[in-house]
């Protein structure tokens, strides 16, 4: 794992990579696939990398880079992923294993990051990311992950 210090640095050149990436994007297609494999590139815990969009009022898979999932269709409230989109806000999950409401993806997967992209009040979507390392992700994950949810946002 990095050290808190490698992990910032590292951070603040994928934001900044992420915004020179959305702007220059053709269409939010190219944004999605671009910001998928700057992040699945980049850090080595990040196993599964995705954005599920909102469809008639679901969650439905989108790009990503991992194993293949079944849950390609998610129900608000249902999941993590589902969860996050209920209450509008960040999930971290540190053991996935201690989860009721949880859909698994994988057995590797041992922790889980869902954020929330908002325009206003409304949820357009999330990104969706597991690790296969317990624990994995703290408030420099959040920063990131919710900074470039805001650049989709103001992209979308
Ligand atoms: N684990 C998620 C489902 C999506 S997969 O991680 C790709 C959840 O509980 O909502």
């Amino acid at each position: 794992m990095m050290t808190a210090e490698e992990k910032r640095i590292l951070f603040k050149k994928l934001e900044a990579q992420a915004l020179v990436l959305i702007e220059k994007a053709g269409d939010m297609d190219s944004v999605y696939k671009g910001v998928v494999e700057l992040l699945d590139t980049n850090i080595p815990y990040y196993n599964w990398t995705g954005f599920y969009m909102i469809e008639k009022d679901k969650l439905v898979l989108g790009h990503y880079i991992g194993k293949p999932t079944d849950h390609t269709t998610i129900e608000i409230g249902q999941g993590i992923c589902g969860q996050a989109a209920e209450r509008k806000e960040t999930f971290i999950v540190e053991d996935v294993t201690k989860e009721d409401n949880y859909l698994a993806c994988s057995f590797e997967t041992a922790s889980e990051i869902v954020v929330p992209i908002m325009k206003g009040t409304e949820v357009l979507g999330e990104i969706d990311i597991d690790s296969d390392v317990l624990g994995a992700f703290d408030e420099e994950d959040k920063w990131l992950l919710e900074s470039i949810a805001k650049m989709i946002a103001d992209k979308f």
